[in-house]
């Protein structure tokens, strides 16, 4: 049977981190499925129609990723899509509890769903899309951080907030 995963977050906006978990976990799974949240901030800095735009440009050359959105529990989403993974980036020691309740609470509903972590890339386990906002939005280079899709809109969007 193949293996179908789905990588769920907000993506707002898609750094390197994320890059790298979804390069390298097209590698190991048949298929892997991008699943932006909707709805997860109440001030996004890209809406989603940007987001989904952006991450499906950067994996357009990759035939198992898949680009989509999802609203509600992760788990009734991975079960419509007849998922059985749920894979999530480790960075820091920081992101271990929170990720523990998420993948327990998880694993509680839907028992047949298993979560998969990834350790983030080595030049990556500082990057988080909050940073990369303040970064942005304070004037700084976040070119070594996110993708040229992000980056080319980033800045206006910024400037364009600030008003
Ligand atoms: O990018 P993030 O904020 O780290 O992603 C968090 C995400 C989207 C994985 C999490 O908030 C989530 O799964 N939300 C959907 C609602 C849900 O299922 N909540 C219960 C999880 S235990």
């Amino acid at each position: 049977m193949p293996t179908l995963a789905v990588y769920p977050g907000s993506f707002d906006p898609l750094t390197n981190g994320h890059v790298d978990i979804i390069t390298r976990g097209a590698r190991i799974f048949d298929r892997i499925i991008v699943a932006i949240l909707i709805n997860a901030e109440k001030a996004p800095l890209f809406s989603m129609d940007e987001r989904l735009k952006i991450t499906r440009e950067v994996f357009k050359d990759f035939p198992n990723v898949e680009v989509d959105t999802f609203d509600g529990l992760l788990v009734d989403y991975v079960e419509r899509r007849r998922a059985h993974v749920i894979v999530r980036g480790l960075r820091a020691v920081s992101d271990f509890e929170y990720e523990f309740q998420l993948a327990n609470m998880n694993r509680k509903l839907a028992p047949e769903v298993e979560t998969v972590f990834m350790m983030t890339g080595e030049d990556y386990f500082y990057v988080s899309s909050n940073l990369v906002r303040e970064v942005a939005s304070l004037g700084g280079d976040v070119t070594p951080f996110v993708s040229e899709a992000v980056l080319a809109r980033i800045t206006d969007r910024v400037a364009e907030r600030a008003g």
